[in-house]
Formats: C-alpha cells, structure tokens, sequence
C-alpha cells in the first residue's frame, strides 16, 4: 500500500497539528491513544454494546447512553450514486486516468501538477461536477440520523457535494477535502461562484481570473496533496471526536490521513462499526495504522468490545441498520420521495434548456399545434 503511506504523509501536515486546542486535549487523546493501541490501562475499557455486532450497536445507538453519533465517509458512499471512488481496482478513479498522461495518479490532485499543468484536472473535473448525481440511501440514512437527533457531526472525504443535496444541515457537516462550491484564484485570491466555474469547465476552458492584471488559474476549493485542510476541520474535530459516543465509518479505505486516524481519536469506550465492502488494511494495529493508514480496528481480537465489521455495500449497511433500529420503512419513504423530487426537477430542467435550444419560430409552431 505504497499510495497510503503517501497519502498519510502528504495530507498529515496538514491536520492534527493544526488543532491549537493546547496541551489538555492533545495529552487526551495521547492517553485514549495508549490504551486502544499499546493496551496501557489500569482497568479494561468499559463495555458498551450489549453484544459486539450490528445488532448489538443497533441496540445502543436506541439507548439514552448514545446521543454523539459521528459518522465517517468515503468515496463509497457515493459510488452507487454513479461516482467512481479513487482505489477500487477497476473501477477506482486512480486506475482510470492513462488518457491524461500524468506521471502517476494521484498528480491529478496533486497542487504541484496542478500549478504547471491545470488541464487534466478540469478535464475530470467536467465528470466529477456535482449537480449529475442523485444522493444514496446511505447519504438519506445520515439525514436520518441527524433528524432522529442522534448525528453529532458527518465528516465527508467526498466533493461531490451529495451529503448537503441530501438535506444535511450545513453545521452538521464538516467537508474535510473541501468542496466545489466555492473557488479561489491562485494568485490574487478572489473568490468566484460555483455557476461560474461551471461555465468555465463546461465549455472545457482552463478558469482564470476576471481582475484586471491577474491572469491567474481559478482553482475549486477542494483539498489537493500539498494543500491544508478547511480550518472547520480543525475548529470541529477534537471535541467532536471527545464527545463521540458512537463512531461509524462507510465507505472508505481509511488510508489518507487525517480520516486514517479518525477512528482513534474518539474515547476507548466508543463502539466503532465499519460498514465496507471489504476490510483492507483496516485491521492494522492501531500503532502501524497512525503511520501508514488503516482504522486500527479490532474485530478479531479475543478481546474485542466495540469494533463491529459490516461487510457489505453502504446502503445495504445504512438498510440493516435501519432495519434493525426500526427505521426502515421511514427510511425506504425518504429515499423514493427524494429521488422522486430530483427526477421532477431534472425533467424541469431538460425541457427549459430544450425550449432555450429551439428557435422562436419552432416553439410557437410547435405550441400552435398543441393547442386546440
Ligand atoms: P478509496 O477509493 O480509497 O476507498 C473507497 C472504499 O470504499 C474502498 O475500501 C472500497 O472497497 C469501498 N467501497 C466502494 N464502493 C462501495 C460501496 N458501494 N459500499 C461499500 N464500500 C464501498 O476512497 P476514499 O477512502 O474516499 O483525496 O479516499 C480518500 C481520499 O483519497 C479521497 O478523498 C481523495 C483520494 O486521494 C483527495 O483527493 C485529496
Ligand atoms: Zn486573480
């Protein structure tokens, strides 16, 4: 997993140390680090779930002891939406860009590359560009949670946008690789609109700034390798992460950091479920996990009380569990009525820019013929 190991270092800079939360919550989550991953405890970890599987976690997330749920996501969550995730062999976007010539994959996020070569990354941008996609039923299911009054916070690796087209509240939210809804000019910084960017990488011209004497390249907001990480990050993260009381992570191979060490930053007693088509390298001790990514997890060890393993695609997952907490048929409504509502507004949208399409002409012929 050489790509990891890079990822964790390249996007590491970046996190952690950014906090400035001082020395208290620093030494906390030192000590929560020392327990879960060298076991250095006086006294073993309470047990929280009353059994250690997803019914076991269905039955606590309803209990009175669990109101701080955090859930983590990846590109899985989206891929049933139609969106590629970045490792996937096949399918994953990294194995998919040979037609851009790039000295390796990840140069395609890479802000370095970008500076010198900005094409490929609107090319895909023009791919990737929110608005073509409908949200999953795992995305509905961390609506749900939040309207259930259980949802602390949602931290998304994703850009596609898809949590906030779902309904999530903007404050519930933390886009930790950033988003495209706001874009900057590399060189004077002013700040241009998602519609006019859209323009920009629809009619496949490279963005540069409107300022008279700045021809800068105009780049989206999103988190490229070599780029800090939003300051809502680091503004939310540490006491988000102390107040956790259950932690769900979907969706993602956990090996970019700062998500990598997520899963080890909430309190010892915090049950953990990982809902993905497969493991990875999730299972990696919590030590090796802090250099070269992976959850640090512990679903096959003898001693196990919190870290349930799901085994299937996230909305598969979000139905279980749905099912389980006796949300499901609540959750299936959502879904269709949402969907229903973006298909309604898709159909609005084609016909008004067929209509700009037809010449005057055409239309009144047209409506001439319709009408009685
Ligand atoms: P990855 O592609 O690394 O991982 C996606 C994970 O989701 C894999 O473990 C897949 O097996 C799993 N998966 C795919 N489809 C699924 C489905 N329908 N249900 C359940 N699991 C599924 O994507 P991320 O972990 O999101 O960063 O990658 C993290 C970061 O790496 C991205 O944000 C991006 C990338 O480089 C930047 O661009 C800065
Ligand atoms: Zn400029």
């Amino acid at each position: 997993m050489a790509d990891g190991a890079q990822d964790s270092k390249e996007l590491s800079d970046a996190s952690g140390s950014k906090t400035g939360d001082g020395d208290k919550k620093e030494t906390s989550w030192l000590q929560n680090f020392m327990v879960s991953a060298l076991h250095i405890s006086a006294t073993p970890p309470e047990k929280l779930l009353p059994e250690v599987t997803i019914e076991g976690v269905a039955k606590y997330i309803l209990s009175d002891k669990c109101n701080n749920v955090v859930t983590i996501a990846g590109a899985g969550i989206s891929t049933s939406a139609g969106i590629p995730d970045f490792r996937s062999p096949e399918s994953g976007l990294y194995h998919n860009l040979q037609k851009y010539n790039l000295p390796d994959p990840q140069a395609i996020f890479a802000i370095d590359y970008f500076k010198e070569n900005p094409e490929p990354f609107f090319m895909l941008a023009k791919e990737l560009f929110p608005g073509h996609f409908k949200p999953t039923p795992c995305h509905y299911f961390i609506k749900m949670l939040h309207d259930k009054g259980k949802l602390l916070r949602h931290y998304t690796q994703n850009i596609d946008t898809l949590e906030r087209v779902s309904g999530l509240d903007g404050d519930k939210l933390v886009e930790a690789h950033g988003t495209f809804h706001t874009s900057h000019c590399l060189i004077c910084g002013k700040e241009f609109t998602q519609d006019w960017i859209k323009d920009k990488i629809f009619t496949d011209t490279v963005p540069k700034c409107d300022q008279p004497d700045c021809d800068g390249v105009v780049k989206p907001d999103i988190v490229f390798f070599g780029e800090k990480l939003p300051d809502r990050f680091a503004e939310c993260v540490t006491d988000d992460m102390n107040k956790c009381d259950m932690l769900i992570v979907m969706g993602t191979s956990l090996v970019v950091q700062p998500f990598a060490s997520l899963t080890a930053r909430v309190p010892v007693t915090t049950p953990r479920l990982y809902i993905n088509l497969e493991k990875g390298m999730t299972g990696m001790d919590p030590f090796a996990a802090l250099f070269f990514g992976g959850g640090g997890f512990d679903f096959d060890g003898e001693n196990n009380y919190r870290d349930v393993f799901k085994e299937s695609t996230c909305d598969d997952g979000c139905y279980a569990l749905a099912g389980l907490l006796g949300w499901g048929p609540e959750l299936k409504k959502l879904v269709a009525t949402e969907h229903a509502k973006i298909d309604k507004e898709i159909t609005k949208e084609a016909s008004k820019a067929t209509a700009k399409k037809t010449p005057l002409k055409m239309q009144s012929k047209t409506s001439k013929k319709k009408s009685p």
